[in-house]
């Protein structure tokens, strides 16, 4: 009796080793893509060409559903939905990794660190980004890549042109660390707001002002609310694109490949029209009538990143010196 259980068991056991289980998914494996953008900006569109060419390069295996405009989930919701395996894949922006008690992303947040777009894929695409984005691994999250927006300008309901016009002005910001001191040595005063609600706190007045890349600031109509922006183009907002790990790892490995091929490929286009996106959008924001637009004289900029070169020092031990100190050099920053 026992000899033939045993028997069986080598039999089965017999079987399945000449017949292997291949793991089987539910196919089309879905991912769902949550962002908080409007679908017409870099990260929207960029956000599309992953899921056209996810789509071709897998033949139908994968389908990525894509949700602009915080649709699913507003800022902070959406990091612990993608912890928890109710979003696969999201585009935060790098200033709201804070959260995740990873501050070192908030480097990308220093006023006037990067000299315009060929600085910053010195970091984005060589080992101090990688490095960064290998961080997120022990929170549960796989970093893919980096895609671009652009450099944000300072919008308020009176003209900008001195640090000093944003005095007493509540600003609304990201919720990151530097950029609250950004705004203290600013002497404004730093409002946290998820940004699906900025257009709302901007026209009751919860707060007076903003900062953000122009695509931002066209699509999500702050033109309409916002009588003044001036072109200062004193920092940087980019994104991280990021998968739930455990979802990513247990993808098949052919289906992973393809799906980093589509990736790549999503950023070369994400990083292509980031800066024409943003160049229409202020073409767009001047044609509506409705904001006064301005650029900053070279003095006038001056001025703005001498009054904000103290938030480098005040900000390099909540960042980590080291990860400060590698970005300064990869790009070169001088004071
Ligand atoms: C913001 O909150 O202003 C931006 O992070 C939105 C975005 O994703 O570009």
């Amino acid at each position: 009796m026992f000899k033939t259980a045993v028997a069986k068991a080598i039999g089965v056991v017999t079987i399945l080793a000449m017949f292997p289980v291949v793991p089987t998914y539910a196919e089309p494996i879905v991912i769902t893509f949550s962002h908080v953008v409007a679908a017409d900006t870099p990260k929207g569109r960029a956000a599309e060409f992953f899921k056209k060419r996810a789509g071709e390069l897998t033949q139908g295996k994968v389908k990525v559903e894509v949700y602009p405009n915080s649709k699913l989930y507003p800022d902070r919701e959406e990091m612990s939905a993608l912890q928890l395996g109710s979003v696969q894949m999201l585009a935060p922006s790098l200033a709201k990794f804070g959260p995740l008690d990873i501050n070192d992303f908030e480097v990308f947040d220093l006023p006037f660190m990067f000299n315009g777009y060929e600085d910053l894929h010195k970091v984005t695409t060589g080992p101090v980004g990688r490095q960064l984005l290998d961080k997120l691994e022990s929170k549960g999250i796989k970093g893919l890549a980096y895609w671009d927006n652009g450099f944000k300008s300072f919008s308020a309901n009176t003209p900008i042109k001195t640090p000093e016009d944003l005095n007493g002005k509540k600003m609304r910001i990201q919720s990151s660390k530097v950029l609250e001191e950004q705004m203290l040595e600013l002497k404004a005063i730093p409002k946290v707001t998820a940004f699906s609600a900025v257009y709302k706190a901007l026209q009751t007045g919860v707060v007076d002002g903003t900062e953000n890349p122009i695509s931002n600031f066209y699509t999500q109509k702050m033109y309409e609310v916002q009588k003044y922006l001036t072109v200062t183009e004193h920092g940087y907002l980019g994104y991280a694109v990021i998968v739930n790990k455990k979802f990513w790892e247990g993808l098949p490995a052919d289906i992973r490949t393809q799906l980093e091929t589509a990736m790549q490929e999503a950023t070369d286009y994400a990083n292509k029209i980031a800066k024409e996106s943003n160049d229409k959008d202020l073409e767009l924001v001047k044609a509506s009538g409705k904001t006064e637009v301005t650029t900053l004289t070279p003095e006038q900029r001056a001025a703005f990143k001498k009054i904000l070169a103290p938030v480098h020092e005040k900000m390099a031990s909540r960042i980590g010196a080291n990860t400060v100190d590698a970005v300064q050099k990869a790009v070169g920053f001088t004071k």
